[in-house]
């Protein structure tokens, strides 16, 4: 049989594309899951529709993309956030064996059901917000089991919820215990090792590795790029959160999809950022939640004309949060984003730093047909409400979703 032909009539576009068009009485054209037509109502082309969809006049975006989270995990550190409230760093709680490592210890403890079923409602969560595409990390297994195990986990709740799931390699969170004192040793397992069978096995979409003080070392983090390379996986680095490493300068250099955090980042990394076409990913509420000393070099990565993304780091450490919209709200209030840059972050940019811009993050031809309706007056909105929800109607591969929403 053919592919369904659907008209989406009646709807204010905010297309996100290149010209990021408004265009105010607007129509899509549908076949199959794929967008073959945006425009003008007045010009829809001729073929007769399958089916005839009033938006009702809403604005309509494409569908969300969280480009940065870390949502499969088991167990939550609210305990540990009460010591950061006391005043411990998250370094010193690090340190002394707790942070990431208490979030491994639950992940390597919980079976792949019990996973499954803690991440659900987070995954729940975001895409109630209109999120259509998310990428998931791994992390927090850091044995070759475990990090099969929550990769798993990340690719059954794709089958399982109408969303993209794109997985990322991060056995380079930190160091586990079993290889105490040798870092180096540890990342050239992963790199001859882990990688290679995981992405053998199809979990891997991309790599990434925490640069830090408290993680791994920029040559660490080069080498796992090299076996990235030599595989064809994209790669991207948790760069310059707590403190500028250099990670940001080497990771452009290898043409990395993304740097993500940037607080202790300046205007060398933003030079390197614009020359290599690396996405800029800020993470608002981890930094709300640590509250670091600096904040990511918005002049300098605007001067540059980085492509900034907006995401929400979904995580129970530095951000318990499962909110792309909050995310992109705090953009505003607390980086100083245009209500405009944080939809774009959220959007064409962030599918561009998973390596998808052909494919998703704008209304164009081509383009996956996912797309938002919004129960708002204006695109601020967007970067505006919080804990309040005002997404109407959700459509992935030209479907719509059956996601009640009480505030629409
Ligand atoms: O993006 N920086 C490292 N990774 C996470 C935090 C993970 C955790 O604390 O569990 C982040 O902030
Ligand atoms: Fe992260």
């Amino acid at each position: 049989m053919a592919e369904a032909l659907k008209l989406w009539r009646n709807a204010q576009l905010y297309t996100c594309d290149g010209h990021s068009r408004i265009i105010a009485r607007g129509a899509l054209l549908t076949r199959g899951s794929r967008i073959e037509w945006v425009g003008d109502e007045a010009a829809v082309p001729g073929a007769a529709a399958h089916e005839v969809h009033d938006l009702s006049g809403a604005w309509v975006t494409p569908g969300l993309v969280d480009s940065h989270t870390h949502l499969v995990f088991a167990g939550t550190r609210a305990t540990e956030y009460a010591e950061r409230l006391r005043g411990r760093s998250y370094e010193e709680i690090a340190l002394s064996g707790g942070g990431i490592l208490t979030t491994v210890r639950a992940v390597r403890a919980a079976s792949e059901e019990q996973l499954f079923d803690e991440s659900a409602p987070r995954l729940a969560s975001l895409l109630s917000e209109g999120v259509t595409t998310v990428e998931i990390k791994s992390g927090y297994g850091l044995t070759l089991a475990d990090e099969a195990k929550m990769l798993r986990v990340a690719r059954s709740l794709g089958r399982s919820f109408p969303v993209t799931v794109r997985t990322t390699l991060l056995a380079a969170h930190t160091l586990p215990p079993e290889y105490q004192g040798r870092a180096d040793e540890y990342i050239d397992v992963v790199a001859r090792e882990w990688l290679p069978e995981l992405a053998g096995q199809g979990l891997v979409d991309a790599v990434d590795v925490f640069c830090e003080r408290m993680a791994f070392s920029v040559a660490q983090a080069a080498r796992l790029f090299e076996a990235a390379r030599t595989l064809g996986l994209p790669v991207k680095m948790h760069a310059e959160q707590l403190s500028n490493l250099g990670g940001t300068l080497m990771a452009a250099a290898a043409g990395a999809l993304s740097c993500d955090h940037l607080e202790y980042a300046g205007e060398a990394e933003a030079a390197a950022l614009a020359r290599a076409g690396t996405v800029a990913v800020l993470l608002p509420i981890a930094y709300y939640c640590l509250a670091p000393e600096r904040r990511p070099p918005l002049d300098a990565l605007r001067a540059h004309r980085v492509a900034l993304a907006v995401a929400s780091d979904c995580n129970p450490g530095s951000a318990p949060a499962a909110s792309l919209l909050t995310a992109m709200s705090m953009a505003t209030r607390l980086f100083g984003l245009t209500a405009e840059e944080a939809l774009l972050g959220a959007t064409r940019h962030a599918a561009r730093a998973l390596g998808l811009e052909y494919e998703r993050g704008a209304l164009a031809p081509g383009q996956a047909a996912d797309f938002v309706a919004w129960n708002v007056r204006s695109i601020e909105e967007l970067g505006y409400w919080i804990g309040f929800n005002p997404r109407r109607t959700v459509v992935r591969a030209a479907e719509v979703l059956r996601w009640p929403n009480p505030n629409a």
